[in-house]
């Protein structure tokens, strides 16, 4: 599996400092993993992106939960889920709650007769379909017009001034010179997608939809016409017109409020790593949140196949942090 991992932990990075420190919440901002693209809705979790999420759980286990883990957080149970001590959210949409399931599976994969209870009469119940747990979900409330089926990203915010905001950029001078000097681009490859885009629509105003197509037929479809016009600097000139597209949706500088999304996911992240420090760790210590807010927070980072996943942590250390350090770490 290729899974980016992105590690930001703030305090010494040395191997003598994490071995002095000891982790108290975290909390995890993951994408979903592979799934069919948005032009041909339902979108729906594929195979693929079942395993990559299921990997990417296992993977957090083992770094955080497991009785050997690596960064274990102090205090929380390793086989057997205590529900007050993890918090999964997601949004009502197929592809993020299957995500969200597919991460608590590899976190807290089923432990056999492990759990086990015993009735008034004697008889001990145990190894319920093969020990499988059952982790709550969250729901975030969200309309229609916000699942993944829609191409539209900023939509999550719910913010009515940011999604304006949002669509100012498609008036700037900026989108206009990069839709005209992409034109010829864009309609030198129309014959890769004009089963789902016309010729009108090949351009840089739906740069994010046609990568997000092409990126899953790359991936699923054995059947791609014209497939030869997809070379390795074509496929990368999409991506990044698509990033360019989405972050221009989700940041200005001059205006602070089309970014609001980031921003109340990072007041999120504050405000749970404080009732972790709060309550002392009684509270939930790890938080899960699978919504694709991640677009307007680290929009530049690829889309689709590539899992993209923020963690932050909380942790005291006995040595004071003497500098802030941010690791990017791949697995
Ligand atoms: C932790 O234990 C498991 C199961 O015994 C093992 O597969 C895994 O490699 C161990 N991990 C580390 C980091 O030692
Ligand atoms: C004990 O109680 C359970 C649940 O009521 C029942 O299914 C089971 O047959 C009982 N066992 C015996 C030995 O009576
Ligand atoms: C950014 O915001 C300013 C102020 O609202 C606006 O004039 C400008 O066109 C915007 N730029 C982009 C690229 O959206
Ligand atoms: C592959 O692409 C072709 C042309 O766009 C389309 O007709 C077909 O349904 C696609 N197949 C799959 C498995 O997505
Ligand atoms: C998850 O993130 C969304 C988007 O930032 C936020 O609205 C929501 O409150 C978060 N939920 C939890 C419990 O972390």
């Amino acid at each position: 599996m290729k899974a980016n991992l992105l590690a930001l932990t703030f305090g010494i990075s040395t191997s003598a400092a994490q071995a002095a420190e000891t982790i108290l919440g975290v909390y995890i901002l993951s994408r979903h993993g592979d799934r069919t693209d948005k032009r041909h809705p339902p979108t729906k979790l594929t195979k693929l992106g079942y395993g990559q999420i299921l990997a990417s759980g296992e993977y957090f286990r083992s770094r955080y939960i497991s009785s050997n883990a690596t960064h274990r957080i102090l205090g929380i149970s390793s086989d057997e889920v205590v529900n007050s001590q993890i918090n999964v959210v997601t949004t009502d949409d197929t592809v993020l709650m299957n995500s969200a399931q597919a991460f608590v599976q590899g976190l807290y994969p089923p432990i056999g007769t492990l759990a086990s209870e015993k009735l008034r009469n004697g008889t001990v119940v145990g190894n319920v379909n093969g020990g499988y747990q059952l982790v709550p979900v969250h729901v975030l409330d969200n309309s229609a017009k916000n699942k993944e089926d829609t191409a539209w990203l900023q939509g999550t915010s719910g913010c009515t001034n940011a999604i304006k905001d949002s669509e100012n950029y498609k008036s700037s001078k900026e989108f206009e010179d990069v839709k005209s000097q992409t034109e010829g681009f864009y309609h030198s490859l129309e014959s890769v997608w004009s089963d789902s885009f016309t010729s009108e629509q090949s351009d840089f105003t739906n740069a994010y939809s046609i990568y997000d197509a092409v990126n899953y037929a790359l991936i699923h479809n054995e059947t791609i016409p014209s497939s030869e016009l997809l070379t390795t600097e074509a496929v990368f000139q999409l991506r990044t017109l698509a990033d360019k597209q989405q972050w221009g949706h989700a940041f200005n500088e001059s205006a602070p409020v089309r970014a609001i999304a980031g921003s109340t996911f990072a007041a999120d992240v504050i405000s749970h790593l404080e009732n972790v420090i709060e309550s002392k760790g009684r509270n939930s210590k790890l938080a899960f949140n699978s919504t694709h807010t991640a677009h307007s927070f680290h929009s530049s980072v690829s889309h689709s196949s590539l899992l993209s996943i923020l963690t932050f942590t909380v942790f005291q250390t006995t040595v004071p942090p003497s500098h802030s350090s941010y690791s990017p770490t791949k697995a």
